[in-house]
């Protein structure tokens, strides 16, 4: 992979825009992603699945290639198991109040889940009366495997956990936690926000019965996400909202539900989005993910091997780089989250995440108050790490303890 080059496709990167690490948040996007954005809006700014006009046409086939390519990406064989939604969180709601969960069934997660994968489970829970038990995390946040056998002793009916942690960087055996769950009787739905976007998701090996992911993280455009569901599946889930596209036909006082994915994507589309998504996930193959993750893996090493040293500094999550994904989350002693993501911006335009990275469950886990936290992705190199890591020790330096 030639990063100097791949910078070069990234206009924020070529245009000096300042050091960004927040791709963890929201990913940066090439010219190529961009290019089909506007393409849509410029060329055939339509309407899919409905009007049979030539530009309603080409909307159409935009969007069965947009989902061709999830299949392609994904390793699955059935691009109608790809539903378009807003991100992650929405896919995850889908899935968390379409299942027809009743009082007493249990739910299964990690402790260390995003609100995505918390707060609806907790809604559900007040609303409906289902049980939840949290598999343990280690102090480092990898997945305690026995302890997630435990929680699974009596009857579970869902087992949704994260792939990749937002704050630690560590990712969960999903493989083997969905044999367990299937092995149980359990579905398993696996949020996939962190992971799909830095290293190889072969959906036909982990097995899950839902993967949700954002589009935003990986490339692509703003409020774009995916459900993935096996289709048995998609046909047993009840859709969030109905309306327009969703339906066979409805008369007076009956409605037959279009079969999935349509019967999931309630109304006009963001179709510009759809074309963006086919982009970013084009671009991502031509790159390789393999390579994605070996350079994260790479930066990471550099940006754990520059900081070691700096006095006061605290990792949340692995001190081993090869653990932690493409995240860096730390605290300095004497210094607030906020007050160091300020600093850095103001220094040397260096823009990260701090506080709670919406991962409450886990902070209220480990008992620790918020992180800063660094994030990086295929278009960083070696520069932006070391302005990082020297503007970090600066920081430490003059206003730590
Ligand atoms: N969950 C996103 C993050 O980690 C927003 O920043």
């Amino acid at each position: 992979m030639d990063i100097s080059s791949l910078r070069n496709d990234f206009p924020t990167m070529r245009n000096n825009r300042g050091v960004y690490l927040d791709s963890s948040c929201q990913s940066l996007r090439p010219d190529s992603v961009i290019k089909a954005i506007l393409g849509y809006y410029n060329e055939y700014p339509s309407c899919g699945g409905r009007s049979v006009h030539a530009m309603g046409a080409k909307v159409s086939t935009a969007v069965d290639e947009a989902r061709e390519s999830l299949a392609e990406f994904f390793g699955t064989d059935d691009p109608d198991c790809y539903v378009f939604c807003k991100n992650a969180t929405e896919a995850l709601n889908t899935v968390a109040f379409g299942l027809s969960l009743k009082r007493g069934d249990t739910i299964v997660t990690t402790d260390s889940e995003h609100n995505s994968n918390h707060v609806p489970w907790l809604i559900l829970s007040e609303e409906k009366g289902t049980k939840r038990r949290y598999a343990k995390t280690t102090e480092e946040g990898e997945l305690d495997l026995e302890s997630f056998k435990e929680c699974m002793e009596n009857g579970v009916k869902v087992v949704s956990v994260i792939h990749a942690s937002n704050v630690t960087g560590c990712i969960m055996p999903v493989a083997e936690i969905s044999e367990i769950a299937h092995d149980a009787g359990a579905k398993v739905i696996i949020d996939g926000a962190q992971a799909a976007p830095h290293i190889k998701v072969d959906l036909d090996k982990i097995d899950p019965d839902f993967y949700c992911l954002s589009v935003h993280k990986m490339l692509g455009p703003s409020g774009m996400g995916v459900l993935y569901g096996r289709s048995e599946e998609l046909a047993n889930l009840r859709p969030l909202s109905y309306g327009g596209g969703t339906v066979g036909l409805a008369t007076y006082d009956s409605v037959k539900l279009a079969p999935p994915p349509d019967r999931f994507e309630a109304g006009l589309q963001d179709y510009a989005g759809i074309a963006g998504t086919k982009a970013a996930l084009d671009y991502l193959s031509k790159a390789g993910m393999g390579n994605v993750e070996a350079w994260d893996k790479r930066l990471m090493r550099q940006m754990v091997g520059e900081t070691e040293d700096i006095k006061g500094l605290k990792l949340v999550g692995p001190t081993d780089p090869d653990r932690r994904g493409s995240v860096f989350s730390f605290n300095v002693e004497g210094l607030s989250p906020h007050d160091i993501a300020m600093m850095l911006d103001n220094i040397d335009g260096i823009m990260i995440r701090s506080g709670l990275h919406c991962a409450h469950p886990f902070f209220e886990g480990k008992k620790i108050e918020g992180s800063a936290r660094a994030s990086v992705y295929l278009y960083n190199n070696e520069e932006d790490v070391s302005r990082f890591s020297a503007t970090l020790r600066k920081v430490a330096e003059a206003f730590g303890k």
